[in-house]
């Protein structure tokens, strides 16, 4: 595997097809499932490991976003990766006065509790697509809105990449992989896996639903549920997955979405309204 630091080193074999697959590092089974993944639609594998400064809001952990890079290029290598592309933060961002900002998706939800954040993840990325050119980029439904706010990024600025989007890799009690569950305390840890729990048995019920009013009932019943168990919850929804705006109608193309803190971790998650429905 090889290691890149610059942009101008940058050699891709451009007669291969490149499939790109962006990270943060502090890799877990969820980003080496984007990288197999990736491994099967193209020739040429690149992971891009960089801790995007500008996607983080002053107070949140850029400082102590956990960094473990010659572990990540040991996991990457491991599985068939073939270039990584590691730059520093001057490398990406000379300056900062080019930013990309994608309307209507980006306000809401997590976007609303993190102004500023997709902007900095819409910049990151279309800067990497630009510096990689890949034919291919992976992305995990971890991160639901992100995968829209890319999408529309894509249909809006005319990029030439197919976009694939990956379930979310769990633990066996279905807690949602993600590098700040090291942060959680043995006692949060029990408690954390309610979170997915909860957005199933909501779903189940919703589809069961038979009026709205119902509907709304079986949502306030799930944010009760996460705040009686020690969650600070900032939104737990159903929303449309097209717009992202909040309904209360039972529909294949709904989506429930949460976010919350336990402790100080905030996690977030989200589940298709008919993901587990026989
Ligand atoms: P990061 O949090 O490192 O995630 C990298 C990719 O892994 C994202 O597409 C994310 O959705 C996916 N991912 C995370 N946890 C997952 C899980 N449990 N199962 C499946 N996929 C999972 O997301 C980012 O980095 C950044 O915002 C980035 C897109 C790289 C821009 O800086």
């Amino acid at each position: 595997m090889k290691v890149y630091r610059a942009i101008a080193d940058l050699d891709l074999d451009r007669t291969k097809s490149i499939a790109l697959v962006p990270t943060m590092g502090a890799f877990h089974e969820g980003h080496l499932h984007l990288m197999r993944e990736a491994r099967k639609l193209a020739n040429l594998v690149v992971v891009s490991l960089f801790v995007n400064p500008t996607q983080f809001r002053a107070g949140e952990d850029f400082e102590k976003y956990p960094r473990d890079e010659a572990g990540d290029f040991e996991l990457a290598d491991s599985v068939g990766v073939d270039a990584m592309f590691a730059p520093s933060v001057e490398e990406v961002y000379p300056a900062k006065t080019t930013k990309v900002h994608v309307g209507g998706l980006s306000e809401s939800w997590e976007g609303a509790h993190r102004p500023g954040h997709f902007d900095g993840v819409a910049t990151v990325v279309a800067k990497l697509f630009n510096i990689c050119r890949p034919d291919f980029a992976v992305f995990g439904w971890k991160d639901f809105q992100q995968c829209r706010v890319i999408q529309s990024m894509v249909e809006g600025l005319n990029f030439p990449v197919a976009l694939h989007f990956e379930p979310t890799v769990r633990e066996a009690d279905g807690l949602a992989l993600s590098s700040r569950n090291r942060y959680l305390s043995s006692q949060e840890r029990v408690v954390a896996p309610l979170l997915y729990a909860t957005l199933c048995r909501v779903a189940s019920d919703v589809r069961g639903a038979s009026d709205e009013g119902e509907v709304s009932r079986f949502i306030d019943a799930g944010r009760r549920e996460l705040t009686a168990a020690g969650f600070v919850l900032d939104y737990f929804e159903m929303v449309d997955s097209a717009t992202l705006d909040a309904v209360r109608s039972v529909e294949s193309w709904n989506r429930l979405i949460v976010a919350g803190r336990l402790g100080s971790t905030r996690l977030i998650d989200n589940i298709s309204l008919f993901e587990h429905a026989e």
